[in-house]
C-alpha cells in the first residue's frame, strides 16, 4: 500500500458553537487549553501518517493557518485547501482529490477527538486493505449522527441523521478510504439538509460490492459540535492529566491533579483539579474547581469557577455565585456595576447566552 495521507477537515460554520465561532473557527476553541484540532493532528502523527492536508473554510483559513502553520510542531507537513462553500463531507473529499490523488487515506473530522488514538486502526487498514474501513461506537443519541446497520458483521446499511434510528451504533469522525470513495462521492446527491453526506457516499461503496469494514471504538469519542460536548470533552482530556506547577503559588491550596503554567500567578485561591491554568493567568482570592481549563492571560478575582473553559485574555471579577458549566470566548469581561445605577448590563455578541441567579 501507499504511503497513506491525512485529510482533516476544519471547513464548515459551526453554527452550534455561537458566538465563539462568530468570530472563531470551533477546531480552535481550546479542550484543556489546546485547539480541539491539534488532537487530529497528534492522532495522524502518532498513527505514522506524514502528510496532512486540512480542508478551511474561506472565512477560518487565515487564522487556521496562523495557528496550525506548516505542522512541524505536530510533526506532520500540513497542505492547506480551501472548501468554497460548505457543501458536505463527500464534497470536501471531492475538493481533496487532488491533493489525495492516488494515495489511501484517514479522514479525520476536526471537531472529533478519540481517546485511544488511531494507530491500531491505521494499522488495520495497512494490514486488511479493505476499500474503506469506519468506526462505529454504541452512542444514547443516535439520531444526532450517521448510523450503521451491521448483518453478520458487515455494514448493511448507513443513515446520516435518522429520525428514528434503527440501531444505536453512531459513525465516529474518522475514516479510512482508498480512491474509490471519489467516484462514490460523485455519484450522489445532497441531502435533505442539502449536503454531499460522507454517509451516502459509504453506502454507496456498500451497494456498488465494496469492501467497508466496520470496526467498534471502545474508549470513549466525542464530537465536540456543542457547548456540553466542548466541556465534556475538556473534562475527559484534564482526568489524564499530570500535576505540573510552573507558575507560582502565594498562599493558595492546591489539590488533586493541576497544571499551573510558567509565567502563572495564584495567590490567596484554591485550585481543585483536575484543573489548568494557562501561562501569564492570575487567580486571586478566587476558587478554580474541578474540570476547568483557564487560557492564557485571563484573571479571575474574587470569583469561583468550575467545569469550564475560559478562552484567553478575559477577566471574571466580584461575583457572588458560582461558574458553572459554561464556555467563555476571548477577552471577555465579567464584572460587578461599582456605583450606580445598580443595573446589569450587557454587551453581548449575537447569539450570546447568560443565565442569572
Ligand atoms: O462527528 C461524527 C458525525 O460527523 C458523523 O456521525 C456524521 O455521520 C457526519 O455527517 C458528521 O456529522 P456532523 O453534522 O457532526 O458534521 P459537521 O457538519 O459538524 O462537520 C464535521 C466536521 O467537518 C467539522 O469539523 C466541520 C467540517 N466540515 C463540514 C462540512 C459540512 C467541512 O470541513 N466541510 C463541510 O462542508
Amino acid at each position: 500500500m501507499k504511503p497513506l495521507k491525512g485529510l482533516i477537515l476544519s471547513g464548515g460554520r459551526g453554527t452550534r458553537l455561537r458566538p465563539l465561532t462568530h468570530t472563531s473557527a470551533k477546531q480552535l476553541v481550546p479542550v484543556a487549553n489546546k485547539p480541539v484540532l491539534f488532537y487530529g493532528l497528534e492522532a495522524l502523527a502518532a498513527a505514522g501518517i506524514e502528510e496532512v492536508g486540512i480542508i478551511v473554510a474561506p472565512e477560518t483559513a487565515a487564522e487556521i493557518r496562523e495557528v496550525a502553520g506548516d505542522g512541524s510542531a505536530q510533526g506532520v507537513s500540513i497542505t492547506y485547501i480551501e472548501q468554497d462553500a460548505p457543501l458536505g463531507l463527500a464534497h470536501a473529499v471531492l475538493t481533496a482529490e487532488p491533493y489525495l490523488g492516488d494515495s489511501p487515506f484517514v479522514m479525520y473530522l476536526g471537531d472529533n477527538l478519540l481517546r485511544e488514538g488511531i494507530t491500531e486502526l491505521v494499522e488495520a487498514f495497512r494490514a486488511e486493505a479493505p476499500d474503506a474501513l469506519i468506526l462505529l461506537t454504541k452512542v444514547p443519541d443516535p439520531e444526532n449522527y450517521g448510523v450503521a446497520e451491521l448483518e453478520d458483521g458487515r455494514v448493511a446499511r448507513l443513515v446520516e441523521k435518522p429520525p428514528e434510528p434503527r440501531t444505536d451504533l453512531a459513525l465516529v469522525g474518522v475514516y479510512m478510504f482508498t480512491q474509490s470513495v471519489f467516484d462514490a462521492a460523485r455519484a450522489i446527491r445532497p441531502s435533505p439538509r442539502g449536503e454531499l453526506e460522507i454517509t451516502d457516499a459509504i453506502q454507496h461503496l456498500v451497494d456498488t460490492g465494496a469492501r467497508v469494514d466496520p470496526h467498534l471504538v471502545s474508549g470513549w469519542w466525542k464530537d465536540t459540535g456543542q457547548v456540553q460536548d466542548m466541556l465534556d470533552a475538556n473534562a475527559l482530556i484534564l482526568d489524564d492529566l499530570h500535576t505540573r506547577v510552573d507558575g507560582e503559588l502565594v498562599e493558595s491550596r492546591v489539590e488533586g491533579r493541576v497544571v499551573i503554567e510558567r509565567g502563572a500567578r495564584v495567590e490567596r485561591s484554591y485550585v481543585r483539579g483536575p484543573a489548568v491554568i494557562g501561562a501569564g493567568s492570575t487567580i486571586e482570592d478566587a476558587y478554580v474547581g474541578p474540570f476547568t481549563a483557564i487560557g492564557e492571560d485571563v484573571v479571575i478575582a474574587r470569583a469561583e469557577i468550575e467545569n469550564s473553559i475560559v478562552l484567553p485574555g478575559s477577566s471574571i471579577a466580584d461575583l457572588e455565585g458560582r461558574i458553572e458549566a459554561s464556555l467563555i470566548g476571548r477577552g471577555v469581561r465579567v464584572g460587578r456595576a461599582t456605583g450606580p445605577p445598580r443595573a446589569y448590563r450587557f454587551v453581548m455578541g449575537d447569539s450570546s447566552e447568560v443565565t442569572i441567579l
